[in-house]
């Protein structure tokens, strides 16, 4: 079963690059005629202390480009979702409605919340019903997500257009001189790849290993994007919410940028780069300097998936894009160098590990098993830190993403880790025959009942069963052997 899967797919990696050709390339090629659309801030009303946001998912057509609009999903509108801003400390419910013919879920990607406010394939939200989760930011200021998580159905729904940023802010990075005016010097960057039918719907065909690529990108649902910058330095929140496709961000004059914040918040120190690498799920934070009329370009160039170069060609591993232009105007409002120091991050203490585990990624499976709903595959204890070693065992890309907490990655080969990856992340990508090690400290939240889950980002692999469920559980409380059927548990 694994020999065949592997096999099919280096068929269709080479199918898939023809006769000795390159991968896809858009560079020189993208006109730049679009402004990018930014997100709209999501309205909120506080009462009695809780901020109270609502979204709607539904479904609209999108004209991203001229001709026959793309049949779409979005929260509140046709495409995307509004950004959700919130303090910690604060209170937060979301009203999530669905407004789609089937059902759905909303999941907050890289929240520490209650495991029944996760919004995972438990949540179920029937079309027509209301869910109103609801918990206290209680983590650091970050570049959150949230998409849709109904088991099997993640990657569809995602690519049909729900996805939004959830941005959480404290008084630790506010204190910082940082860019921070939203949609002025402080830009979500929502990286997805897309290829259209004639007729304007999005054509999901054909699968590589990874899953479906696109040949084109959209950035916050605009093709062909540029940014007017009106200040000497812009931070970019970079998302790839993309199902398969893995990007080697970069800047056209090879410039340096720093990372300023990885998936769960500000790094330590910025970390200078010239290019750097996201998988599905993953966010950074970078800032890039910029000179008065100037014009610069994000891209991507091949990403090093670490593979064989015929599974690296079959997997987007050739593939280069033109992703968004800066367009600097001939008077840039002064911003400072950026401060030395970012975040106060506790040191990763290995003398704190109770626990153990090791997570072997083969296939579509994680140790062996395809996703059940109705098991458990991990018993967590409240207030433990642990181990979890994870490594890819095939020569084919795979990433690792786990729900409620932010882990440190004490190190990858058993090497430290590269600056940008020193802080919280809460997705990692996994370079083959590697072991990643992670420290994880499950402090809050017990719940023998619900499960959080964690599982491979590409989203088809995660539809097709790679992920696996964890409880945490009080000290002395023991999980149930199995879970309520599916079904049992969904919300009206
Ligand atoms: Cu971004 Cu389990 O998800
Ligand atoms: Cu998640
Ligand atoms: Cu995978």
């Amino acid at each position: 079963m694994l020999a065949s899967l592997a096999a099919a797919s280096v068929v269709a990696a080479v199918g898939l690059t023809g006769c000795g050709t390159a991968g896809v390339t858009t560079i020189g090629s993208v006109e730049f005629s679009r402004p990018l659309a930014i997100p709209p801030l999501a309205e909120s009303t506080v009462v009695d202390g809780v901020r109270t946001f609502s979204l709607t998912a539904q479904e609209g057509v999108s004209s991203f480009r001229d001709g026959a609009g793309t049949p779409t999903w979005g929260f509140d509108g046709a495409y995307l979702g509004p950004t959700l801003v919130a303090e910690r400390g604060e209170r937060v419910a979301v009203e999530v409605q669905n407004a789609l013919p089937e059902p759905t879920t909303v999941h907050w990607h890289g929240m520490h919340l209650p495991a029944e406010m996760d919004g995972g394939p438990h949540q179920v939200v029937e079309p027509g019903a209301t869910w109103t989760p609801s918990w206290t930011i209680d983590q650091p200021a970050a570049t959150l997500w949230y998409h849709p998580h109904l088991h099997g159905e993640t990657e569809e729904h995602v690519a049909n257009g729900l996805a939004g940023m959830f941005l959480l802010r404290d008084t630790e990075e506010t204190a910082l001189d940082l860019p921070r005016d939203y949609g002025v010097d402080d830009i979500p960057v929502i990286v997805q790849d897309v290829r259209f039918e004639d007729d304007g719907r999005f054509d999901r065909g054909p699968q590589s290993f990874v899953g479906t690529l696109g040949d084109e990108l959209l950035v916050n649902g605009t093709l062909a994007p540029y940014l007017d910058v009106t200040t000497e330095a812009v931070r970019l929140r970079l998302l790839n919410a993309s199902s398969a496709r893995i990007y080697d961000f970069r800047f056209d004059d090879e410039r340096e940028f720093a990372v300023v914040g990885s998936d769960g918040g500000l790094l330590a120190a910025p970390a200078s780069v010239d290019s750097l690498l996201l998988s599905p799920g993953e966010r950074a934070e970078i800032v890039v300097r910029m000179s008065p009329g100037e014009r610069v370009v994000l891209q991507s160039t091949p990403p090093d998936l670490g593979g064989l170069p015929v599974i690296s060609q079959g997997n987007g591993g050739e593939d280069s894009f033109d992703v968004l232009q800066l367009r600097a105007a001939e008077a840039l409002a002064p911003r400072p160098e950026l401060p030395a120091a970012l975040a106060a991050l506790p040191e990763p203490e290995v003398s704190d590990v109770s626990q153990e585990r090791f997570f072997s990624l083969n296939g579509t499976d994680i140790n062996d098993r395809s996703m059940d709903m109705t098991r458990i595959d991990e018993v967590v204890e409240l207030g433990a830190t642990e181990l979890w070693t994870v490594r890819n065992q095939m020569a084919f890309p795979h990433n690792f993403h786990v729900h409620d907490v932010q882990f440190r990655i004490l190190d990858i080969g058993g090497s430290p880790p590269p600056p940008h990856l020193a802080g919280w992340k809460d997705t990692v990508y996994l370079h083959p025959n590697t072991d990643y090690r992670l420290l994880l400290t499950f402090e809050d939240y017990s719940d023998p009942d619900t499960p959080y889950m964690y599982h491979c980002h590409l989203l088809s692999h995660e539809d097709d069963g790679m992920m696996g469920q964890f409880v945490v559980v009080a000290p002395g409380e023991r999980a149930p052997a199995t879970m309520e059927p599916e079904g049992s548990d969904h919300e009206h």
